[in-house]
């Protein structure tokens, strides 16, 4: 096959297709040549830790929105590969929430066993990628960080991996500018303990929004206030835990809200999300959709509708995540390979226009998760990508929620049962709000 892939990225999706291709070629198949391009100098995405925040050591955004002492927030059941489990990665049965470290751990143990770290250039971002009609190719521009030096190349296909939960969505609010404390997005939050013995306003209601104050109350603040928007979450919280509704002012360190209640706080941490940003995709092949299930303008959440030779992966909002990442990535590689075919535009518009649909017929989050658990297990149906239980996935999911509702601060020290072992989660060696070590080495002593 002389077809050239180019995959943007190397996260968790970004690794998958690389994964998918590998294994396709392991089992014998002519596979095409595949750059990876991937701005930092390890893979993992936003996994990848790092303590930096705003530019990098060359002067391009952070990418990491993650921070110390993060914790899977949902269970590890819900996202284990299908083709390499938790349990041949770690060699036993480990916990059901683990920490951002053994999560990296996982992931890099699957890519490394790929073996196919060389079809990925490190340290380098990609700058625009335009489409040429006359010559159905791409042109990809990148800059190599470490030698300064930007260059173009040609590709059949180009693959999108680059994540969405990186550039911050920052509302402005008045009095910012002359507030006495911090004011700081979640993409900037790292460690829970320049927050201790605070009292810390956080803005947004979702799972940032839950996490960060979380953590906060975990490491010792002073007092949690969170500021909703639509409504509050809800939980039973710890005492020094109230919900308000949404900011209307700040006056020096007097934060005011809509109900006219008031509250003096050292900190504001913005939890309000993240938008979809492509600044290196020309204007006709770049994604502007909002953070859904059913996205604008991929058809089967994967393929541009205007164009089937390009592909977004891992553009949805998440609640299946690494195992969703592979069914997309096993069913792009198998486009590209010839095995699946792509129908006409009508019907690529069509596809879009019918998952929207039915994600807006939902009427809650357990429908949210079925449908998305539906759509996981519609592409994997077409792939050899091997099949798993996604129902039990589901469940899982639908487990985690209710434990979620009776003890926001215990859910995390439950254990599920994997869908591909069929092993129940051990109980981890220390409640989650006592375990202030979150190291891979902590996490896995029995
Ligand atoms: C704070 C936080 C916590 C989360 N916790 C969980 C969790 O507990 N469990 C879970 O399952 N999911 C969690 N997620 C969801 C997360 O989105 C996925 O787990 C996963 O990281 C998505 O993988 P991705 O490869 O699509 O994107 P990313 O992980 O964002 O990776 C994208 C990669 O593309 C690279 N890139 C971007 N632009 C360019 C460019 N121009 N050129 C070259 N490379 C580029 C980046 O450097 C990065 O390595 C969390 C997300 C956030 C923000
Ligand atoms: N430990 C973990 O694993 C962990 C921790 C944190 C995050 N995450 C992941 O990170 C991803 C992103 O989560 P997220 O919480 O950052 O984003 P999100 O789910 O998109 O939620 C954004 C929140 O911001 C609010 N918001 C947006 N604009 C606002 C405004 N102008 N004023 C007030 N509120 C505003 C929204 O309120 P409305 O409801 O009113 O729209 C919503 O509550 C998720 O996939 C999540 O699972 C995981």
């Amino acid at each position: 096959m002389n077809k050239r892939v180019a995959i943007i990225g190397a996260g968790p999706s970004g690794t998958a297709q690389l994964r998918a291709f590998q294994s396709a070629k392991a089992k014998g198949a002519d596979i095409p040549e595949v750059v990876c391009f991937e701005k930092q100098d390890n893979w993992g995405g936003l996994w990848n830790y790092t303590w930096r925040t705003g530019l990098d050591a060359h002067g391009e955004p952070v990418h990491c929105s993650m921070y110390r002492y993060l914790w899977s927030n949902g269970p590890k059941e819900g996202l284990e590969f299908a083709d390499y489990t938790f349990e041949e990665h770690f060699g036993k049965p480990i916990a059901s929430y683990p920490p951002r470290a053994v999560l990296f751990d996982y992931i890099e143990g699957r890519i490394k066993k790929a073996d196919v770290r060389d079809w990925i250039r490190f340290q380098t971002a990609v700058r625009h990628v335009t489409f040429d009609e006359a010559t159905q190719k791409f042109t990809v521009t990148a800059q190599d960080l470490l030698n300064d030096r930007e260059y173009t190349e040609e590709f059949d296909n180009v693959i999108v991996a680059s994540g969405h939960f990186s550039t911050p969505n920052v509302p402005h609010f008045d009095g910012f500018s002359s507030f006495n404390g911090r004011v700081l997005h979640a993409h900037d939050f790292r460690d829970a303990l320049e927050f201790k013995d605070k009292d810390i306003l956080i803005i947004g209601t979702s799972y940032s929004a839950e996490d960060i104050g979380s953590q906060c109350w975990k490491y010792g603040c002073k007092s949690v206030t969170v500021s909703h928007r639509t409504a509050p979450m809800g939980y039973k919280w710890p005492d020094n835990w109230q919900e308000v509704p949404l900011l209307e002012r700040v006056d020096k360190n007097t934060a005011y809200f809509k109900d006219g209640t008031s509250k003096d706080v050292d900190a504001i941490i913005l939890c309000t999300g993240y938008i979809h940003h492509f600044p290196f995709m020309a204007e006709e092949l770049k994604l502007r959709t909002a953070n859904r299930l059913a996205t604008a303008d991929l058809y089967k959440g994967v393929v541009w509708v205007d164009n089937p030779a390009l592909f977004y992966l891992g553009m949805q909002d998440q609640w299946f995540t690494f195992n969703m990442f592979d069914a997309q990535a096993w069913y792009v590689r198998d486009i590209i390979m010839g095995r699946i075919e792509v129908p006409d535009r009508e019907a690529r518009a069509k596809d879009v226009v019918d998952r929207v649909a039915a994600e807006d017929a939902g009427e809650d989050d357990y429908a949210a998760i079925r449908y998305q658990g539906d759509y996981v297990a519609e592409l994997i149906a077409d792939t050899d990508y091997p099949s798993f239980d996604v129902e039990g996935a589901c469940q899982a999911f639908f487990q985690w929620k209710k434990h979620k509702k009776a003890n926001i601060m215990t859910f995390r020290d439950n254990g599920y049962k994997s869908v591909m072992t069929g092993t129940v989660a051990p109980a981890h060696h220390t409640p989650w709000k006592d375990a202030l070590d979150d190291s891979l080495e902590s996490y896995l002593q029995t």
